[in-house]
């Protein structure tokens, strides 16, 4: 005996599901689905262990620093957003904000000048750098190409508790 599966090799429900699943375009093009590839991750302890303050390079590819406010972390992408130019961060300089007392971005193409928040200071560039968005994931943070502010329910922010 034999039922309906066996005879077709797939069942109707199959056959539906891989017909639905064949029409979808490719997730990335997908606009109902939030862009989630992974920029780069960080260990939680290198996190916690940051001063008020302090601006840390994560690595030497992904363009983005966790930056230490008072109530966290924020990750900030030294990549302009208009035209892809790497913005420099200068921990020397004099500070722009009340965090500490040294340190800002610089952008060496325009010679705009940002706070360690990413906020412009001194233009000719009008927005401020990205900030991205983030999932905790155990021991690690995992920093995603996306740009805080996509989603109104996140504020950027990785609340650290003292
Ligand atoms: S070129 Fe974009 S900030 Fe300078």
């Amino acid at each position: 005996m034999t039922n309906e599966s066996d005879d077709k090799g797939i069942s109707r429900k199959g056959f539906l599901t891989l017909a639905w699943l064949k029409r979808q375009p490719p997730i990335k093009e997908r606009d109902d689905l939030p862009k989630t590839t992974f920029k780069t991750t960080v260990a939680l302890d290198e996190l916690t262990r940051l001063e008020t303050g302090a601006v840390m390079k994560i690595d030497n590819v992904s363009g983005i620093y966790a930056v230490r406010i008072l109530e966290g972390i924020i990750f900030v992408s030294n990549i302009c957003p208009y035209d892809g130019a790497a913005i420099t961060w200068n921990p020397k300089d004099r500070s722009e904000d009340l965090l500490a007392k040294t340190g800002r971005f610089y952008c060496q193409r325009c010679s705009t000048i940002y706070d360690r928040t990413g906020e412009v200071k001194v233009g000719p560039a009008e927005s401020m750098l990205n900030k991205m968005s983030f999932l905790p994931a155990n021991d690690q943070v995992m920093i995603t190409d996306r740009v805080v502010g996509e989603s109104m329910s996140e504020t950027g922010i990785f609340l650290i508790t003292e």
